[in-house]
């Protein structure tokens, strides 16, 4: 029977809770843990491997488990702050399937907002106008679209996501 791992990275619980509702949808005994050093994913056929997204790409932790996969069917999925169909949202998953060692086979991808950290904005809030961060109106109208995510919506995506994964191995 083929071993399932569902592994995430999350600093504030979005892509944890992503990583959750992929995790119901799949057959029972598939694994869902974080990311840590100790994490062995040698036994696992297909991996599902969750991230949010930090300055553009994978954050540290994920980055250093994809780019420790080989062999193995995955998955990717990622939280974000930007909206879906961005540019900047694309070039995150790409940046992230890149760091896949050519031996793997990439099934699939899937992403959704996540809130962004309220101590982060309350930190931006000192920036000046010039700064990339700064709060201007349309910063802030982002953030503000960003706040209700993931929800309901998105984690029904996600398992619709996981099941049709599972359906391209059948
Ligand atoms: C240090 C830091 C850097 C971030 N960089 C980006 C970024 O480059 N692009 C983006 O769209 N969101 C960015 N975000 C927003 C997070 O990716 C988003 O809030 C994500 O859902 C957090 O997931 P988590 O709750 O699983 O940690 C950043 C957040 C933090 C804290």
């Amino acid at each position: 029977m083929m071993k399932i791992l569902v592994m995430y990275s999350s600093l504030t619980g979005n892509t944890a809770k992503v990583a959750a509702a992929i995790h119901t949808a799949l057959p029972s005994g598939s694994v869902l843990a974080k990311i840590t050093p100790q994490l062995d994913m040698r036994n696992y056929d297909l991996i599902f491997a969750g991230f949010w997204v930090d300055k553009g790409t994978a954050d540290q932790a994920a980055k250093t488990a994809l780019l420790g996969l080989q062999n193995k069917k995955v998955a990717l999925f990622a939280t974000l702050g930007a909206a879906p169909n961005t540019i900047h949202a694309q070039n995150c998953l790409q940046e992230a399937a890149a760091l896949l060692h050519e031996s793997n086979t990439l099934l699939g991808s899937y992403y959704c907002q996540g809130k962004i950290d309220p101590q982060l904005l309350e930190r931006f809030k000192s920036l000046t106008a010039d700064h990339p961060h700064a709060l201007t109106p349309e910063a802030t109208a982002r953030h503000q679209a960003a706040a209700t995510h993931p929800d309901a919506a998105d984690l029904q995506a996600a398992g619709i996501f996981a099941k049709n994964i599972l359906a391209k191995l059948l």
